[in-house]
């Protein structure tokens, strides 16, 4: 959150650019750390948020692990220093080199969404001469009441093996060599606010690892994903999620024996600790009588909105105006739905002003891109200021 001595400082620099806050990406860790640690849960930061270096040197000095999408993210995770032995890798289409990339390594579990890809990693597991310990990663076909574009455990979504099929299959899924099956592992979505979603997700965990169980696999861990909001609309209200809430949640409804439980959250670790600083370039009305505000970034710097309508608090921070004015703040890029958000509330904003969008610390920079050859984007610590 930006200090008005911050403010100061942030004019004079080249935009736009993601600013975070490490102060608060610290007080975020030292809370998942400590509720944690309350209950035994083992977690793992979800790589793709954001894979700045400072940010994963101080996630990883808070002894997290690390869930991945890819094996660069694994490559990427292993060369910022994370011990291997807490690395997950979970993802619905892995290629062959990224497998073999993920055995060589010995990471802590190959989390499988399909029955032929437990065939393939088997198949590339023996002709390396290792044994690798699997998580299976079930739809367990739940609503995580969120925006579609991010729910990932119904059951029509492309992720996780249908529960129905690894119970028919389950004698030649545990007789795969080279394999040990040993996790069950889901992920319903992102950015969950209603945490009672959680007490459904222990439900049906309950049920599976129970059936799984009868079904002969010797399950020793469960990942329970990641998921939990932050709170878009109001950052300042909330620059901590509510870890100790979720934990709460989860310990009195799940019902796993004493099974380690894996968390693997990404936007609730590094999503509030990061904004978009941007200029304004142009103001323009439009035919209509739309208000335009022109600024120097765009989707190829954060693409949320864009992508699935997302919500990113915008804010003036150099204006001294107090008469105010709706505004449809647009960014650079050759697309229409290059649009942060409309009818946003602002003071009468002119050229060279500086906006942020904040809570864009995650799936922001992560998710930047080069279309129209723009530049990628920079990262500005709070502490170098
Ligand atoms: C398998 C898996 N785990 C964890 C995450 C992190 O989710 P979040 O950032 O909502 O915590 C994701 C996000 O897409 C995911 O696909």
């Amino acid at each position: 959150m930006i200090s008005r001595k911050l403010k100061d400082k942030l004019a004079g620099l080249e935009t736009p650019f993601y600013l975070y806050d490490m102060d608060l990406l610290r007080l975020t860790l030292e809370s998942a750390v400590s509720m944690a640690s309350r209950y035994g849960y083992k977690l793992h930061y979800a790589i793709k948020a954001n894979y700045d270096p400072r940010l994963l040197e101080m996630i990883r000095s808070y002894g997290l692990g690390i869930d991945c999408a890819s094996g660069n993210e694994v490559r990427c995770a292993l060369e910022a220093g994370f011990d291997p032995s807490g690395v997950v890798y979970a993802g619905v289409g892995k290629k062959e080199s990224e497998l073999r990339y993920a055995i060589s390594q010995g990471i802590f579990a190959i989390n499988c969404e399909s029955l032929e890809e437990l065939e393939v990693l088997s198949a590339l597991a023996t002709e390396m001469g290792k044994t690798v310990t699997v998580a299976l990663r079930v739809n367990p076909d739940i609503d995580p009441k969120t925006n579609h574009c991010i729910d990932t455990g119904q059951a029509d979504s492309k992720f996780g093996i249908s529960y129905e099929e690894i119970l028919e299959n389950s004698e030649r899924i545990r007789q795969l060599p080279g394999l040990r099956v040993r996790g069950m592992h889901l992920h319903i979505g992102s950015q969950i606010r209603e945490l009672h979603v959680f007490e459904y997700l222990c439900e049906k965990v309950n049920v599976i690892v129970e059936n799984l169980e009868a079904a002969g696999f010797e399950l020793e861990f469960v990942d329970v994903g990641g998921g939990l909001g932050i709170n878009y609309d109001m950052p300042e209200n909330e620059p901590v999620p509510n870890f100790a809430s979720v934990f709460a949640i989860i310990h009195s409804h799940l019902r796993v024996g004493g099974r380690p439980v894996h968390f693997e959250f990404g936007r609730a670790i590094v999503g509030q600790c990061g904004e978009l600083i941007t200029r304004v370039l142009y103001n323009k009305t439009t035919a209509t009588g739309r208000k335009l505000l022109i600024v120097d970034s765009s989707m190829t710097e954060l693409i949320r909105p864009a992508l699935y309508g997302a919500y990113h608090n915008i804010e003036n921070i150099t204006s001294a105006e107090t008469k105010r004015e709706k505004y449809t703040v647009v960014g650079t890029a050759c697309e229409s739905t290059d649009k942060f958000d409309e009818n946003v509330s602002l003071p009468v904003s002119k050229r060279g002003d500086l906006l942020t969008l904040k809570s864009a610390g995650a799936y922001g920079q992560s998710m930047a891109s080069r279309y129209n050859l723009h530049d990628l984007p920079r990262s500005v610590y709070s502490e170098e200021l």
